[in-house]
């Protein structure tokens, strides 16, 4: 077995936005299926998706070769099922992941775009009653819980009265509101296991989850190139089709990958949610930050630790994000603060709530989020002095 295998030997490289942990048991996992001779979805998809529902408590799993085609999925399911049809409006939070808004988009639903709620960066509830009393003829909604943050599902679905609910929660694998896990409460729901998120599918990878089965039938056979899977003469029903589908299945060998990752995640949850509080009690230390806030309801997973830089703070976000890259640290804006700043979804057709959304702005003008994946001890140390040396420094 080469020495990389062993993830603790890195903890000297720069300070990653996610670092995917591996050894013994994800390889002799992957091995397996190399030893079956056969690829495609398997056993180990099988696996990985019963204990996807082990862990989330929803009834149905299949899984999907990215997040972004399991929210393509999702809606296409939504579409197939007579719940949504192209030209319905969908509320968006207007800070978001650019395929959580795009697959709308691309099936000809028009976003209404909404405020996010401050400090959260998630869906504000307010803003979703809002959208609806001014345009009841809305069907549903996408609601990403960005960064691992869970905004008030329970508001939501009230405001939502029964429309349809898609639950993003590719940020938020082992997020909980109120005792349920994300995903759990919508109609039907997406992970990413990308390489960067909680747990790795083999570098990419996805699911669509569901408590009706007829959603999760659907959405089956749309992953499966609208294969019709009911029983009949099996020569026949091989290119029977039941949907307009996509190939958006997961290969084995990444399943396999997954199905191991599994076993980590319990133990990578509480290593992040250690690492979050320590980078709470460090920020607070210094009054150049609007630090990160969650409904008490809700039990974040966190993806990473956002943080917006003050106007009033000594510093503006490129100088700390210029020093924290040169220190070797990996840090990103919030992925899209403002999304109709991005031209394909600026020119695509769209509802504005309000002539300008102040809060998504500042994401956009000083957010940011850094590496808080569960570090080892002596790395954490190590990191926690890059980012005092600097806020130190500026004390006055
Ligand atoms: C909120 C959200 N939705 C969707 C996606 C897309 O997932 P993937 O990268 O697996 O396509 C991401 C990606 O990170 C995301 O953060």
């Amino acid at each position: 077995m080469p020495e990389k295998l062993n993830w603790k030997k890195w903890k000297i490289d720069p300070h990653l936005m996610n670092r995917i942990q591996w050894d013994e048991n994800e390889f002799n996992s992957v091995k397996e299926v190399f030893m079956s001779d056969w690829f495609g979805e398997g056993e180990s998809n099988k696996l990985f998706e019963k204990k996807i529902i082990e862990f989330t408590g929803v009834k149905y799993a299949t899984l999907t070769n990215s997040g972004s085609s399991a929210v393509l999925v999702a809606l296409k399911t939504m579409i197939h099922e007579g719940r949504l049809k192209p030209g319905d409006l969908v509320i968006h939070p207007i800070s978001t992941f650019a395929t959580s808004v795009s697959s709308s988009i691309d099936l000809g639903l028009v976003p209404v775009f909404i405020e996010t709620k401050q400090n959260t960066y998630a869906a504000d509830p307010e803003q979703v009653e809002k959208a609806i009393q001014k345009y009841p003829e809305i069907k549903g909604m996408v609601l990403p819980h960005i960064l691992g943050n869970i905004a008030d599902i329970e508001r939501i679905v009230k405001a939502l009265n029964g429309r349809v609910l898609i639950e993003d929660s590719c940020d938020s694998l082992g997020g909980y509101f109120n005792g349920k896990h994300t995903g759990s409460m919508a109609d039907i729901a997406v992970f990413s296991f990308y390489g960067s998120h909680h747990i790795s599918a083999g570098g990419g990878g996805g699911a669509v989850i569901t408590n009706n089965s007829q959603y999760a039938d659907t959405a089956r056979s749309i992953i499966f190139w609208g294969r019709d899977f009911s029983k009949g003469n099996a020569f026949l029903n091989r290119y029977k089709y039941k949907t307009l589908g996509t190939n958006s299945q997961m290969p084995a060998i990444q399943a396999a990958f997954g199905l191991a990752q599994m076993d980590r995640l319990p133990g990578y949850l509480k290593a992040r949610e250690l690492q979050f509080r320590e980078m709470d009690i460090l920020f607070k230390n210094y009054d150049y930050f609007k630090l990160p806030v969650t409904h008490e309801k809700s039990q974040p997973s966190w993806f990473g630790y956002p943080l917006i830089v003050k106007q009033s703070s000594p510093f503006n976000r490129d100088q700390f994000v210029e020093y924290l890259v040169e220190n070797g640290v990996e840090i990103r804006p919030i992925m899209c603060g403002n999304i109709l700043v991005q031209p394909p979804f600026k020119n695509s057709r769209h509802i504005t709530l309000q002539d300008s959304y102040p809060i998504a702005d500042e994401i956009e003008r000083a957010g940011m989020f850094i590496p808080c994946w569960g570090m080892p001890e002596d790395q954490k140390r190590y990191y926690y002095k890059i980012i005092r040396d600097f806020l130190d420094k500026h004390k006055r």
